[in-house]
């Protein structure tokens, strides 16, 4: 082989791998900068976090998947971009005003405060030096919205929230939604953005996070159709998660109990990712029945409901929501990509195994040495026309494909003496570790087989 080979083939399979520590994933996560703590300089902010370089391009290839595939390649979804902050009156019909909080206790010795329902979790009392728990007040509820003042002068101001969820707007932009894009039931309205809870104990890295993004849409649909759109959605978001790489065996539905359901919610199922910590949700498919449509009727005195054009019924449409958390997919993608593999001489790898088409870079360019970088940056240049790529000309070449394996990126193309001659560079795939020398000019359409092809 022409360019730089690995020394020796995996010995494990990749089927049935452990799952990876998290302090290890939130290590390589800052190292590598995909995601760190905000105003890290600062020592940080609890709750609030940075995507880096790979962190962003991670995020934003599954944001573009989810809007392909939600919006894009239906006719029956719309998509939105609402504002963050809205009526105040939108929260007090949502019901958040009322009752959106978690019980809460305060420790009368260190002061510090702890989501009531998670006792169990937390350690000796921090100003006992260990040798004591905490000595707890009664349950206070807590109200997760985050709260800020509009307006310049202290007199004109005025209390608003940052949205908890995002898709109170679908519900209030519903009318003009559906006469602007000339929508007939059933159809959707969809949104990925950012929401805010003042969660009382952030933890578990992003999982349970003050700031977030979530992708929703809205599904409105006539009442006797309400039960065949829930369980279209709810097999639908779980096929999307395998589709962009999540293990099988670690995804799985989780059907709430009557006594989970939220405030607005008739049934609800979760998709469920398998993370090292637990099994926790990562989306939410909910039937919310007529509920918000209905409040925000009552709350703004504009009617809401719809008149079927055949019939003449009157009716306030039923939705299917599905609500998926963009961090904590970004959180399962990663869990579920870190992997130590130990190689036939004993040496170990780390191998992020993202899906290409979760990948952050797609791929990376080495040539075998600088004196010949400039036919190399040809080439790169050439990749960048079509997909997120890294120039790497420095140090040894194993190392090199080692630093592209944990960034995970699926394939590397190395320039090498042989190559000022026959045109030809070698791919090297990162899995397999298998090398292919192929032509220059097939590059591109060779590259694009496989990172786009349908598996
Ligand atoms: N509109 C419905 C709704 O917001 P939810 O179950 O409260 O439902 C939906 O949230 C998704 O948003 C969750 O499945 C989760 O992925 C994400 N999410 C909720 N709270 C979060 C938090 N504090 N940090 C990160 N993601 C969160």
């Amino acid at each position: 082989m022409a360019a730089g080979s690995d020394s020796t083939a995996p010995e494990a399979s990749e089927q049935g791998r452990a799952p990876v520590a998290m302090e290890k994933l939130v290590s390589l996560c800052a190292a590598r900068g995909f995601i760190f703590a905000s105003s890290e300089i600062y020592g940080g902010i609890n709750g609030f976090w940075d995507y880096g370089p790979l962190g962003v391009e991670l995020k934003n290839n599954l944001k573009a998947l989810w809007w392909q595939r939600m919006v894009r390649e239906r006719s029956d979804v719309v998509g939105v971009d609402a504002s963050i902050v809205a009526h105040p009156r939108t929260w007090e019909a949502s019901g958040h005003v009322d009752n959106f909080s978690d019980p809460m206790v305060d420790c009368r010795i260190c002061k510090k405060r702890f989501r009531a329902d998670q006792l169990d979790d937390i350690g000796p009392c921090s100003a006992q030096k260990g040798k004591a728990e905490c000595d707890f007040t009664e349950p206070r509820n807590f109200n997760l919205m985050l709260q800020t003042q509009i307006g310049a002068s202290a007199d004109a101001s005025q209390t608003a929230y940052l949205r908890p969820e995002t898709c109170q707007s679908l519900f209030t932009d519903f009318k003009r939604v559906r006469e602007s894009a000339r929508q007939k039931i059933p159809f959707g309205i969809a949104q990925i953005g950012k929401a805010f809870r003042n969660e009382i104990t952030p933890r578990n890295f992003t999982f349970r996070s003050r700031e977030f993004e979530q992708a929703e849409m809205e599904f409105f649909c006539h009442p006797s159709e309400r039960e065949k759109w829930f369980e279209y959605w709810r097999a639908e978001r779980l096929q999307f998660h395998l589709d962009i790489g999540l293990s099988p065996d670690r995804i799985q539905n989780r059907p709430h109990d009557d006594d989970e359901l939220a405030h607005y919610a008739k049934a609800a199922v979760d998709v469920d990712f398998h993370f090292p910590f637990d099994w926790q949700e990562i989306e939410g498919v909910h039937d919310r029945g007529d509920w918000d449509l209905s409040r925000h009727t009552e709350y703004s005195g504009k009617d809401l409901s719809i008149t079927d054009e055949q019939t003449k019924e009157k009716f306030t449409p039923m939705v299917i929501e599905t609500s998926m958390g963009v961090d904590r997919t970004c959180l399962a993608l990663l869990c579920d990509a870190l992997d130590e593999e130990t190689l036939e001489d004993g040496e170990s790898r780390t191998v992020m195994r993202f899906h290409p088409r979760i990948a952050p870079v797609k791929v990376a360019v080495l040539p075998l040495s600088k004196k010949i970088g400039e036919a190399a940056r040809e080439i790169d240049a050439t990749l960048r026309k079509h997909w997120n790529v890294f120039y790497d000309e420095a140090g040894n070449i194993g190392r090199r494909y080692r630093r592209q394996d944990e960034i995970g990126t699926p394939f590397c193309v190395t320039y090498d003496f042989e190559s000022e001659d026959d045109k030809k560079v070698t791919v090297r795939e990162r899995d397999t570790m298998n090398q292919d020398r192929v032509p220059i000019e097939g590059l591109v359409d060779y590259l694009r087989d496989r990172l786009e092809g349908d598996s």
